[in-house]
C-alpha cells in the first residue's frame, strides 16, 4: 500500500502542481461522467447538461493571493486557492443540483472539504449557485497525492446569469455602477423565479 501524503509537503515546482491539478480535473471529470452515465441509465433521464473543467491562468493565481495578502509562492497557492483546478455541472433544472451534490457527497473517493448554497443565500452580487471544494487521490507510482478541486453546480438560466454579469464586469474593469449593480441582482431574481416556475415542467 502507498502511504498517502497531503499535497503541500510534497510539492516543490510549479510544474510538479499543474501536473497534479490536470490529473485531479481529470479524476473529478471522469467521476462525474460515470455518475452521469449512470443516471441516465437507470433512471432514463440526463441531470446534466453539460460538463466544463478548467485550469486557473496563472495571472488569476497570482491576482487572488494578493488579493487575499499572501506572498506569492507555490505553497500558498496550494493552501489557499481552493479553485485552481475546477470544474462546472450545468443542469437543467435546481432539482438536479442538489441530486447531484448528494451524489457527489457520497463518493467514497472524493472528500467533501466545503460547502456554499449560494442558492438558498444569493450573493449580494445577485450570484447564484451550489459549490463544493473536494478533494480527489491521485494516485501516482509512488504515492498517493490529495488535491482540491472546486465544483460550481449551476441551472442553464444561473450560468446565463453569471457569464453575463462577469462580461459586464470585465468590460467596465470591475466598476460597475449602483444602477447596473441594481439592475443586475433584479435580472437575478428573474432568473430563479424562472427556475421555480420551470420546476413545474419537470
Ligand atoms: P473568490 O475568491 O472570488 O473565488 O471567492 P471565494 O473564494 O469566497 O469563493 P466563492 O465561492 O465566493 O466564489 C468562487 C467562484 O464563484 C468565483 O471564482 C466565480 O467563478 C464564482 N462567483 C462567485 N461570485 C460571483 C459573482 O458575483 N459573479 C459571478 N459571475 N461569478 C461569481
Ligand atoms: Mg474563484
Amino acid at each position: 500500500m502507498d502511504t498517502p501524503v497531503t499535497f503541500n509537503e510534497d510539492v516543490d515546482s510549479w510544474k510538479t502542481v499543474m501536473f497534479l491539478y490536470n490529473s485531479a480535473l481529470k479524476e473529478v471529470g471522469t467521476k462525474l461522467e460515470i455518475l452521469r452515465d449512470e443516471f441516465q441509465y437507470i433512471h432514463k433521464y440526463n441531470p446534466i447538461e453539460y460538463i466544463k473543467s478548467r485550469i486557473k491562468e496563472p495571472e488569476s493565481i497570482v491576482k487572488k493571493l494578493r488579493r487575499y495578502g499572501y506572498e506569492i509562492s507555490i505553497e500558498n497557492m496550494v493552501k489557499y486557492i481552493n479553485d485552481i483546478a475546477g470544474v462546472r455541472l450545468i443542469c437543467s433544472f435546481t432539482s438536479d443540483i442538489y441530486r447531484l451534490a448528494e451524489m457527489i457527497g457520497n463518493q467514497s473517493d472524493l472528500k467533501v472539504l466545503s460547502i456554499k448554497d449560494y442558492i438558498k443565500n444569493p450573493k449580494e452580487s445577485g450570484y447564484s449557485s451550489y459549490h463544493m471544494i473536494v478533494e480527489v487521490p491521485v494516485k501516482l507510482t509512488q504515492k498517493t497525492i490529495y488535491v482540491k478541486c472546486e465544483i460550481q453546480i449551476r441551472t442553464l438560466a444561473m450560468d446565463f446569469w453569471a457569464s453575463f454579469e462577469h462580461k459586464v464586469k470585465y468590460k467596465t474593469k470591475n466598476d460597475v455602477n449602483p444602477k447596473m449593480s441594481k439592475e443586475l441582482v433584479s435580472c437575478a431574481k428573474m432568473i430563479n423565479k424562472f427556475d421555480t416556475k420551470m420546476i413545474n415542467y419537470k
